[in-house]
């Protein structure tokens, strides 16, 4: 079945089942590799959308459920001004190690931001705290994230 998608502000037609997770379709349909699979069980974070700007798991979001929705991923974060300076401050604070779990990290971190401006620790952590990180980078990012915020208008 035919599915519009609107991805990174550019309109995809899609022909795939209705069940199949967004995650398959940006990775295997569209070629969109920055966004990645960990669990497939929405437990990890590494496949981390936004939705209409929220944080959204796409490996358990049906390709049938988006919608008109607009999908971003880590692919036009740096678009978004905010993306961008959270991108900067990720790498002055030397974020990734493996870099795996690193799209899902940026992309929760941007909608916290954009949200919230000045986050508390407490808040960082209950935003972030389905993003796993096995390389144990979490000091880096919180510290990342407390930079962009200071920087937050
Ligand atoms: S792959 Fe989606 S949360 Fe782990
Ligand atoms: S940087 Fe390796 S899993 Fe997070």
């Amino acid at each position: 079945m035919a599915f519009k998608l609107k991805i990174n502000g550019t309109d995809h037609s899609v022909d795939v089942d209705g069940d199949t997770p967004l995650l398959w379709v940006l990775r295997d349909v569209l070629g969109m590799t920055g966004t990645k699979f960990g669990c497939g069980m929405a437990l990890c974070g590494a496949c981390t959308v936004h939705i209409d700007g929220a944080p959204t798991r796409s490996c358990i979001t049906q390709v049938d459920s988006v919608g008109v929705a607009a999908v971003t991923t880590i692919e036009a974060i740096g678009a978004m001004q905010l993306g961008a300076r959270i991108q900067k401050a990720w790498l002055d604070h030397e974020v990734p190690q493996c870099g795996y779990c690193q799209s899902g990290q940026i992309m929760s971190a941007t909608a916290l931001l954009a949200g919230n401006k000045r986050p508390t620790d407490a808040e960082i952590d209950d935003a972030m705290s389905g993003n796993i990180c096995r390389c144990g980078t979490y000091q880096r990012i919180r510290q990342a994230i407390k930079d962009a915020a200071q920087q937050n208008g």
